[in-house]
């Protein structure tokens, strides 16, 4: 889900519904505003909700009549949690007495016992959402206390067990704009009087990308943190009423970066700059050439390397595609430097007590991995390991993000900020950065030589060039994508380095294109898979000869093409093999077997593109997805 707020001195609407906009990739399924209008005791919402996208809402938002433009404001786009999206379940909810507003992101844990309770005193409930209970709770403890806005508040949170990111308006403080957190991300943009074109103005929102084009200070608030706004300035204070000085910080994120421009779709667009991210992902890390030996620097990680390379398991932690980045870097950092490395669900690691080893020279250190930083599963896996005293490592793209600010040390992917819902290019800036982990480790170790270690890094640096030379074959995807957008299943095959991109080709069709895919490490094909196959099933096999075990592979495809079923490989340009058994066949450029996935996997994603626009689905925003989840 994705809040925006605004208080200033200028028309609200614009800011919020355009700041909803941005945000709208984080959840889509219904959206609304509510907007502080009359002054005084005259004051009063007007509230807009609307199922679906944004542009519902903007087309539904009341044009201007003349009378003075709203300035303060909360608006809120949803990822359904409790209650279906409907225009009663959208955000804003109000409070019974119709005096309090509130958006809210993240889950309220302990939503059955607060009803229970809210209804004995006779609250009766609109939406079934966890969120309106919380407006009639807010209400409740103001009443009954006779607090202020902000203590109440601070009050109704001690109630609150779960997630939240909240924003709330009262129409007895009408000129008071409160914010707080746990667990669900939010900052404020601060815009001050001498902004040109602007006039001094504050901004709540989820994520920067809702504040950029208005300003560039932010702070962002931590966890447990409130802010009061007022006209004049803002307070920050802990949920325990402790006064806080935070400073603001430079927003380093520029709008192109966040904008379409001539893409058809965000993705596209993503999946066509991973050159140029990969590049960035290196950038001034690597040293090549010269007197001094070649060489890997990571600046956050670089005094905690003897405890790295020492530990006894590094356990990675992620979800989604990050995952299978994991899964990537499970093999990377076995294979070339002999670490153990254990990959989990974050969801999974958090609940099932893992047993982590302590032990100084023999410790487990947990590396939780995340494009946006914020997803609750893998925060909490990082949170829980650094209660249990262990080192939390974290990789992620998203800088000033929850992950990024709650692990010990860290790596950024720097590849930009990453729209589509559909993970492209985090995904092969996260290998980049774990095969530059491995070598180094692996060099560290003394797992690799110094001539191998040279080799490696040289055919690092040649991969954005290398996947560049992909796209010299659109043609032949988006054909070989019309040929196949009717399928109803599609199977992806690899094995070693390529079968996790065999599970994240599988994943990027199912989540764009809503066509069912399963991907599999090739050999277990014949443990049940192949049951499906006949000349419908498309297999896409995922074959570089740098895999050990590519005739293995080939047999594999023989096995499909004996059953009927249709064959799209994936090899190397050198390799006319498979030209006449197979369908079609992509070549990519010839790579060391460890970075074959960066390069084999950007096919994959080209195929479930354009196939998706084919069958005329939301690209960017996939039904049901969402791209930041926030919610365990
Ligand atoms: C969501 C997104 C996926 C992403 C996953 C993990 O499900 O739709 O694209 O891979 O979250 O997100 P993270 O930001 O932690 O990498």
């Amino acid at each position: 889900c994705g809040i925006v707020a605004f208080l200033g001195a200028d028309d609200a609407v614009p800011y919020l519904v355009g700041g909803l906009k941005r945000l709208e990739y984080r959840g889509y399924d219904s959206a609304g505003v509510a907007l502080m209008t009359g002054v005084g005791a005259a004051a009063s919402f007007e509230i807009v909700k609307r199922v679906g996208k944004v542009a519902n809402l903007e087309a539904a938002m009341p044009a201007p009549n003349g009378a003075p433009r709203p300035t303060l404001g909360i608006a809120h786009t949803r990822w359904a949690t409790h209650g279906p999206p409907n225009d009663e379940n959208a955000h804003p909810h109000v409070s019974r007495n119709g005096r309090i507003a509130v958006v809210h992101n993240g889950v309220i844990e302990n939503f059955a016992a607060l009803r229970e309770s809210l209804l004995s005193k006779g609250y009766a409930l609109v939406s079934q959402t966890d969120t309106e209970l919380f407006a009639h709770l807010l209400e409740d403890v103001q009443t009954k206390e006779k607090l202020p806005l902000d203590a109440a508040v601070r009050l109704a949170l001690t109630q609150v067990q779960g997630a939240f990111g909240i924003a709330v308006l009262s129409l007895d403080e009408p000129e008071v704009l409160i914010a707080a957190r746990r667990g669900s991300p939010l900052m404020m943009g601060i815009r001050d009087a001498q902004t040109p074109g602007g006039q001094a103005a504050y901004f709540i929102a989820s994520d920067a990308s809702a504040v950029v084009e208005h300003t560039r200070h932010v702070i962002y608030f931590q966890d447990s943190e409130m802010v009061v706004i007022r006209p004049g300035g803002y307070e920050i204070m802990t949920l325990d009423n402790v006064q806080l000085t935070r400073s603001v910080e430079q927003l380093e994120l520029s709008l192109a970066q966040i904008q379409k421009g001539a893409y058809k779709h965000f993705m596209l667009k993503e999946i066509l700059e991973q050159p140029e991210a990969l590049r960035n992902t290196m950038r001034g890390r690597i040293r090549l050439g010269g007197a001094s030996p070649p060489e890997i620097r990571f600046g956050g990680l670089e005094p905690l390397m003897e405890r790295l390379a020492s530990a006894r398991r590094l356990v990675f932690c992620a979800c989604g595609t990050s995952w299978h980045a994991a899964l990537v870097g499970e093999y990377l950092i076995e294979q070339l430097a002999g670490v153990n490395v254990e990959v989990e669900y974050a969801s999974e690691f958090r609940y099932r007590n893992p047993i982590l080893a302590r032990t100084d020279g023999c410790e487990d250190i947990v590396v939780v991995i995340s494009q946006s930083g914020e997803t609750a599963d893998t925060l909490a896996a990082a949170q829980f390991a650094r209660k249990k005293g262990i080192l939390a490592i974290g990789i992620c793209n998203v800088v000033g993000s929850s992950i990024a600010r709650e692990t010990d040390a860290g790596i950024y992917l720097h590849a930009g900020p990453e729209i589509g819902v559909a993970s492209t290019k985090a995904f092969t800036a996260q290998i980049t950065c774990l095969a530059m982990l491995a070598l180094k480790l692996g060099r560290y170790r003394g797992a690799i030589s110094e001539e191998q270690f040279e080799e490696h890094v040289t055919a690092l640096l040649s991969l954005p060039a290398k996947m560049a030379e992909i796209f010299a074959q659109s043609d032949k995807i988006y054909e070989m994508s019309r040929v196949y957008r009717y399928a109803h299943n599609f199977l992806y095959l690899g094995r070693g380095y390529n079968f996790p991109v065999a599970l994240e080709g599988a994943l990027k069709l199912k989540e764009i294109s809503y066509i069912h895919a399963e991907g599999y490490a090739a050999a277990e094909m014949k443990h049940g898979p192949i049951a499906l196959i006949d000349r419908f099933m498309p297999v896409v096999v995922i074959a570089p000869t740098s895999d050990a075990t590519y005739e293995k592979l080939r047999s594999n495809i023989q096995e499909v093409l004996a059953r009927g079923g249709s064959v799209i490989a994936i090899t190397e340009s050198d390799n006319d093999d498979l030209d006449a058994e197979c369908e079609y066949v992509i070549k990519i450029p010839k790579v060391a077997d460890f970075l074959s996935p960066i390069l084999a996997v950007v096919p994959l994603q080209l195929l479930s593109y354009h196939i998706a626009d084919m069958r005329g689905c939301n690209v960017d925003q996939p039904r049901n997805l969402a791209k930041s989840v926030t919610v365990e």
